[in-house]
């Protein structure tokens, strides 16, 4: 298995060739899912005692199973958040797997973390966060989150002795994203959602606050803010509510997962004012700026408060502690310990393209959302639920029900012609079943727009 031989260089062209192949596709069907009795009928076993050579497993994979994935990149992948990464970035990624760096220490990873941390100077920049601050790379929004809500638990259990024992409450709205709550749960902290999907003002942050029984205020550590909404694109009253966080003394945190590739538009900046005075921002380069898979962000204002939450002990690290051994190291400032250099495609694709492809292909996405909120309103059959707010557009087909929305998703997918998922919109009490595009890749054009919206003619 670790010999070098003819078999291995023909294994690495094939896979050139694939990968080759793969980036270079620019019209394709989309992909869709089988059912695992379905894929074990067609490959059979596979992990077998003597294995049944790479060749073989390669082709396997060529003809059967690469199919049943969606291309996640499709120009008509238009579903939850899509992703588009830069050839540069996954050929980079090939780089990053080969080189085989533990991304923890710097005392291993040196060059690869040089590189995220001069990828990473460019994201903080963008957040206009003061001088000190800085991030690392996560394995997603989710574990960004949670590295977040981490560090804020532990900075006010640090403030006094009654805050140790409490539970912690954070509040945020419910346009937040599920792995808020989710890793609320993971924290053991209470979650208050103040109940609007829409913009989270100051005002209703302020309100909420004010209605807080004595106890439920002791126990109140962080505010949870949306820089994009997941479902509508909706950036919160960053200011507003960055205020009132200091007024309370709250940890002010900012999820910008999806919207924070926006941070490098010029035309929607502004929106994000405010997000200078958060404490952590969680940003997704894995979402709106074009790296592969796994590759999220955290982002602290202070970052020492993270590596007191984080930073691991153990006699086997200690070396790594060294000032022998000194530089940064990602470990201390997220959840995980070993970990890939998984902002290297990120660094490589942004040294090769420079920061203003960056700014050109995110303002791609949002006049895609623009030109399809024109199109919504030139066409009968369809309207717009609300304005387009940075990528994400919610319209309605005329007369449908959940059902059809249903039923359309799942026949264009079938076709392997686009996905386009239903999502809800709530007004007032009631939630409706609503069609929604997210614009990432900048290859999406005016006419798989169209074709979508005529397909549900
Ligand atoms: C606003 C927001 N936060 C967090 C997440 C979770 O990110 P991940 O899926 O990378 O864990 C998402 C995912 O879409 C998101 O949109």
């Amino acid at each position: 298995m670790h010999k070098i031989d003819l078999d291995l260089v023909e294994m690495t062209l094939d896979v050139m060739k694939y990968t080759i192949d793969r980036i270079s596709k620019t019209e394709d069907v989309i992909g869709k899912p089988q059912k695992a009795a379905t894929l074990k009928a067609l490959v059979g076993d596979t992990v077998t005692d003597k294995g049944i050579g790479g060749e073989t497993a390669f082709n396997l994979w060529k003809q059967h199973l690469m199919h049943a994935n969606v291309k996640i990149d499709h120009p008509r992948h238009l579903a939850f958040v899509p992703a588009s990464p830069t050839r540069a970035s996954i050929l980079f990624d090939l780089v990053t797997s080969a080189s085989s760096i533990h991304g923890a220490y710097w005392m291993e990873g040196a060059g690869g973390i040089f590189c995220e941390n001069e990828a990473m100077k460019w994201i903080v920049s963008l957040t206009g966060l003061p001088e000190g601050a800085f991030g690392v790379f996560t394995s997603g929004g989710t574990a960004a989150n949670l590295s977040a809500i981490v560090t804020a638990r532990e900075y006010w259990r640090s403030l006094n002795d009654q805050n140790k024992s409490q539970k912690g409450l954070i509040i945020t709205s419910i346009g937040a994203h599920s792995s808020i709550k989710a890793m609320a749960k993971v924290v053991d902290v209470d979650v208050l959602l103040v109940d609007t999907e829409d913009r989270l003002k100051g005002s209703a942050l302020q309100h909420t606050i004010d209605k807080l029984t004595p106890q439920q205020k002791q126990r109140l550590f962080a505010v949870v803010a949306t820089g994009g909404t997941t479902n509508a694109g909706i950036i919160d009253d960053l200011d507003g509510i960055a205020t009132i966080c200091q007024a309370e003394n709250l940890w002010f945190h900012v999820d910008a997962a999806y919207g924070g590739g926006a941070l490098a538009a010029d035309s929607v900046r502004h929106l994000f004012n405010g997000i200078e005075k958060a404490d952590s921002i969680t940003i997704d380069p894995h979402k709106w700026m074009f790296s592969p898979y796994d590759c999220g962000a955290v982002i602290y204002k202070q970052p020492e408060l993270a590596k007191k939450a984080h930073a691991q002990e153990g006699s086997y690290l200690d070396i790594f502690k060294d000032e022998g051994a000194h530089g940064f190291n990602p470990t201390d400032y997220q959840i995980q310990l070993t970990r890939r250099v998984r902002g290297l495609p990120l660094w490589f694709s942004l040294a090769t393209h420079g920061t203003d492809r960056y700014k050109q292909a995110v303002e791609r996405g949002l006049e895609l959302a623009a030109i399809s909120g024109q199109l919504i309103k030139d066409m009968d059959h369809v309207e717009l639920v609300r304005e387009p707010s940075l990528s994400c557009v919610l319209y309605r087909r005329k007369g449908w029900t959940p059902n059809d929305y249903r039923d359309w998703t799942f026949a264009n997918h079938d076709k392997g012609f686009a996905l386009v998922t239903p999502t809800k919109w709530k007004t007032g009490d009631t939630f409706e079943t609503v069609s929604r595009f997210c614009f990432i890749n900048p290859d999406t054009t005016e006419q798989d727009i169209k074709a979508i919206l005529e397909s549900m003619k």
